[in-house]
């Protein structure tokens, strides 16, 4: 990645902790341009880099034990302020000369916490307030040329500064909302402290993709693969502006999308200037589908049947020279920690590099966190249903009902989840839940209708809230809402005559039913 050279950067050197992602999203909405690194990344690529701050994460370990993950001291003789955040402050004041050890009392959670204004951190901020803590040692000895700038009841090196050298820490974290002000301080950092003057934008993101993405392309032919979910719909917008008629996208309708979703995705981009092909494949697939029950095995007809139609659809276009990744920023991280264990075979429609011959890939998005993608969605003029879209599944709905796949089950599925979207779209909580949708088990069950006995499916009904996905909690949903959708499923939907709510989180169950 070549941001680095045209905007003025902060590192994240990355030790290993749960929030290292959202300090790098909480500078990026600060617009200062910033990547995640393994704290093991080279001195001289970071000198390469030339940072106007680095950021060390929190982590897991305990700063003084030697197996612990470090950094060269080096570093801190670079002239580059550093901010340390949980293990990250244990670090500074143990590489730094100073003293670590495991607290008398650890803190866990919002903790009241009193700050010294004059520290450029807390400038302009209340002196007290609630602070999100997490840790289990804590500086009892400062390093020579730091003070204290907060303390808690328990904690008296809550934050601590250098200023001359232009280091800081924080015991706590100031990237989690539960900290009041956290952005504040994060803003002051690379305001007051490292200098940064906000130029990472959106607008400014697009015109200079735009421009280098026509340079590169000249007269070339692109290729790329639409699946109606956002970053792929981003990336097509991107990319129908910097090269028009030259970019070609084939969006495999496989049948197993939401209600009116393919007619959704056509719309937008039958009008934009490039080449759009839908290819309605959805008798193809549920063909492929007959009498499966299993879901991996489910899973991986989709997958390859995808980029069977996908191939043959490409091959009709002739030559191409460069094919469209929609990868984002967290597919990207090198993680300081180590990689998570694989639980079912994903399948994503961004990119099919062995399906088709062609010269490079381009990545639009590769730089861009998801909440970045969707601001440049908007930029773009992408309309709000499209940028606002929930994560959706590339096998779509065919992991959303349990066992054999039947034309009749996916429009009775597709008739009960649009109900239930609309319930929760009417509540207004459609942005607030971060993924919600219907679940069509295998389960019959009896009831009664009028004065006769049903014997028909039972619907679940899934909402969670999360930060990434890779944990959920249920989300609370009030039971108004959930009564008018379940009334209106079961009276209008004929084929189901009860609905469940899953009160499940993740871990230990997924997001998924399949
Ligand atoms: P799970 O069910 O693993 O889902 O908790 C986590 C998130 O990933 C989505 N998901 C997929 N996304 N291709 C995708 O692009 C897939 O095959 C796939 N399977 C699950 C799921 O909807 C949730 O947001």
């Amino acid at each position: 990645m070549v941001f680095f050279l045209n905007h003025q950067t902060v590192l994240v050197l990355d030790f290993g902790g749960q929030y290292n992602q959202l300090i790098a999203r909480r500078v990026r909405e600060c617009g200062v341009y910033c990547e995640v690194k393994s704290y093991k990344t080279p001195l001289e690529e970071i000198k390469r880099m030339k940072p106007v701050g680095i950021i060390f994460t929190g982590g897991p370990n305990s700063a003084y034990l030697e197996d612990s993950p470090h950094i060269s001291r080096e570093i801190f003789e670079l002239g580059i302020p550093v901010l340390g955040i949980c293990y990250g402050i244990h670090l500074m004041a143990h590489l730094l000369g100073g003293n670590v050890t495991a607290a008398v009392t650890s803190e866990y959670g919002k903790t009241p916490t009193s700050y010294i204004s004059s520290c450029a951190l807390f400038d302009g901020l209340p002196a007290e307030g609630i602070s999100w803590m997490s840790h289990t040692d804590y500086i009892d000895r400062l390093p020579a040329g730091f003070v204290s700038t907060a303390h808690t009841a328990d904690c008296p090196v809550a934050a601590m500064e250098d200023p001359a050298r232009r280091f800081y820490g924080m015991q706590f974290h100031p990237e989690v909302m539960h900290t009041e002000n956290g952005l504040a301080m994060l803003h002051n950092f690379l305001y007051k402290v490292c200098g940064c003057t906000g130029d990472w934008t959106m607008g400014g993101y697009a015109e200079t993709e735009i421009a280098s993405i026509r340079e590169k392309v000249g007269d070339g032919k692109v290729l790329l693969a639409l699946s109606g979910g956002v970053d792929s719909s981003v990336a097509a917008a991107l990319l129908a502006k910097a090269v028009g008629s030259q970019l070609t996208c084939i969006f495999v309708d496989h049948g197993l999308m939401r209600k009116n979703e393919g007619d959704e995705v056509e719309a937008a981009f039958r009008d934009s200037g490039m080449n759009f092909i839908r290819v309605n494949a959805g008798a193809r697939f549920l063909g492929k589908l007959a009498g499966i029950s299993d879901p991996e095995t489910k899973r991986k007809i989709i997958g390859e049947e995808f980029i069977r139609v996908f191939e043959e659809e490409a091959k009709k276009i002739g030559k191409v020279d460069y094919l469209v990744q929609g990868t984002i920023y967290p597919d990207v991280i090198e993680s300081g920690a180590g990689d998570a264990a694989v639980i079912k075979s994903h399948h994503n429609v961004g990119g099919l590099p062995d399906a088709v011959d062609f010269k490079e890939i381009i990545e639009p998005l590769r730089p861009l966190f998801k909440d970045e993608v969707r601001k440049l969605g908007l930029e773009l003029g992408l309309k709000d249903y499209l940028v606002w879209r929930q994560p959706f599944p590339g096998p779509g709905l065919a992991i959303r009902i349990i066992g054999e796949i039947t034309p009749e089950k996916v429009s009775l599925l597709q008739e009960a989840d649009f109900i239930f979207r609309d319930e929760i779209t009417k509540a207004g909580l459609d942005r607030e839940i971060h993924q919600y949708f219907a679940v069509l088990t295998n389960i019959q069950s009896v009831g009664v209708m009028g004065d006769g006995r049903t014997y028909d499916y039972a619907l679940a009904l899934r909402g969670v809230t999360t930060t990434d996905f890779m944990t959920a909690d249920f989300a609370r949903i009030p039971y108004e809402v959930l009564s008018a959708a379940s009334s209106r499923i079961v009276n209008g939907v004929k084929g189901i005559n009860r609905v469940v709510y899953d009160i499940t989180t993740k871990p230990p169950a997924t997001i998924e039913w399949e």
